[in-house]
């Protein structure tokens, strides 16, 4: 793999966190390189609990191009990582409070704080927290790039908080809501935005997802084949494919000319891709 970018990139976020005295920005730069990026689904979800800061520093170990999270507003408007609408899968919040389905909306930020976030996956992560989404970018960013998705919460607070965080250049954002990312758009130009979907990808589509701004196409490996992967290149646009777990799977969208992959076993796809850390160092 090319040694000097994949130092570059890193380097770049480090000094400054900002590439506004280039056109280019540093997730521009990283979306420009000739090879399958690898992103961390929810961190390294296989072997840590999802979207929780041990999730996240596992996966900037194994090497992600990418470390993909979800987010959520608290009912005070505070960006929380946390995938489910609710607290139930992945918090201890129904035994805590004999209460089930409690809707993440509804708590307020500091209570999340209360929560564990891993036990769940294992005793040995009992203890962990819900990260906010800048607490997580705080971990992601030291040595890898965030993939952010939105489930809830207006494009304006996710904007502001990457604006103060020197962060606007450094990460991509997506959605499956296609008004958000073109909010996102209209905010922050020079942001790198994902259109996220997930049934049949037609033209039509194809069209509405260009229309946001967006500049990849992050779509369900199951709705897509090499003539769509084909139509979105043609469209100068990137195509991204989510959750790939299989190897077989993994090296038929490669050959397929597939730019991003997005898995829960990042260091597998990674070895897939013909990459190795020493690789990248
Ligand atoms: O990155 C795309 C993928 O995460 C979308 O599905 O349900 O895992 O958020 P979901
Ligand atoms: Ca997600």
């Amino acid at each position: 793999m090319d040694r000097v970018s994949r130092l570059t990139v890193p380097l770049v976020l480090f000094s400054c966190g900002l590439a506004d005295a280039a056109d280019v920005t540093v997730a521009e730069k990283l979306l420009a390189m000739p090879r399958v990026l690898i992103v961390a689904h929810r961190g390294d979800s296989k072997r840590a609990p999802e979207n929780t800061l041990p999730a996240f520093a596992s996966a900037v170990e194994t090497g992600a191009d990418l470390v993909e999270l979800d987010y959520r507003h608290s009912a005070d408007g505070v960006p929380i990582v946390i995938h489910d609408e609710t607290l139930d899968r992945t918090t201890n919040a129904a035994r805590l409070y004999r209460r089930t389905k409690m809707p993440v909306a509804e708590m307020r930020s500091r209570e999340f704080e209360k929560l564990d976030a891993g036990l769940w996956f294992h005793p040995r992560y009992s203890d962990v927290r819900v990260p906010t989404l800048e607490q997580a970018l705080d971990v992601i960013q030291r040595g890898s790039v965030t993939l952010i998705e939105r489930k809830s919460g207006d494009a304006a607070t996710c904007v502001r908080l990457l604006s103060e965080k020197r962060l606007l250049d450094s990460v991509v954002v997506q959605s499956f809501d296609w008004k958000y990312v073109a909010e996102c758009h209209r905010l922050a130009p020079r942001l790198a935005l994902a259109a996220l979907g997930s049934k049949e990808l037609t033209d039509s589509k194809l069209d509405d997802a260009q229309q946001t701004g967006a500049k990849i196409i992050a779509w369900n490996q199951k709705h897509i084949s090499r003539q769509q992967i084909d139509a979105i290149h043609r469209r100068g646009l990137r195509a991204w494919v989510y959750t790939v777990n299989d190897v077989e799977r993994a090296r038929e969208l490669i050959g397929w000319g597939i730019d991003g992959i997005i898995s829960d076993v990042p260091a597998t796809m990674l070895d897939v891709a013909g990459r190795t850390k020493s690789d990248d160092q």
